[in-house]
């Protein structure tokens, strides 16, 4: 009897476990509800989305053609400088108000997605840091 018990007390745990682990492959929270301790990468995160194959800023955002520079290791910099950015407020911050997808001014061929403007969105607003 007492091996039975063990053996029930056994799978219960197991399937404890489990449980955790399962809830850990849940999708992520929106990215608009960000946890503070994930932290949001400049440079992980949000530089390589404007350096794409698919969707490359790039090819106009690039030091010769059209401002903001958005060239890796250059990005950040041309914000900062170029008045683009208010730390902390994205919503008065000309980059967001002319992302693709918020408010471009000229027709390209793509856009970035609701979750990537999302995710910018919540850099600026969380202090626009160079990190
Ligand atoms: C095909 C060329 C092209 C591509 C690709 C492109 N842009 Fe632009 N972008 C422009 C032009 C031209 C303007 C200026 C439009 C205007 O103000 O009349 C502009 C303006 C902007 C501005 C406002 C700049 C300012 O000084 O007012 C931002 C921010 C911007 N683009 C971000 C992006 C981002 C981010 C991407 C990629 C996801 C991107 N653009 C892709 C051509 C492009």
């Amino acid at each position: 009897m007492k091996r039975v018990l063990g053996i029930c007390m056994g799978i219960g745990l197991l399937l404890f476990v489990g449980s955790c682990y399962y809830d850990q492959e849940l999708p992520q929270a929106p990215i608009d509800n960000l946890p503070d301790d994930i932290v949001i990468s400049f440079a992980d995160d949000i530089e390589p989305l404007f350096s794409r194959a698919n969707k490359n800023c790039t090819q106009c955002h690039n030091g010769l053609i059209q401002d903001p520079d958005l060239r890796v290791g250059q990005a950040y910099a041309a914000l900062q400088q170029g008045g683009y950015i208010q730390a902390g407020n994205a919503e008065g911050s000309l980059f967001y108000q002319r992302l693709p997808g918020v408010g471009h001014r000229i027709q390209i061929s793509f856009e970035l997605t609701p979750e990537e403007i999302q995710l910018i969105k919540t850099w600026i607003d969380r202090g626009a840091e160079n990190n």
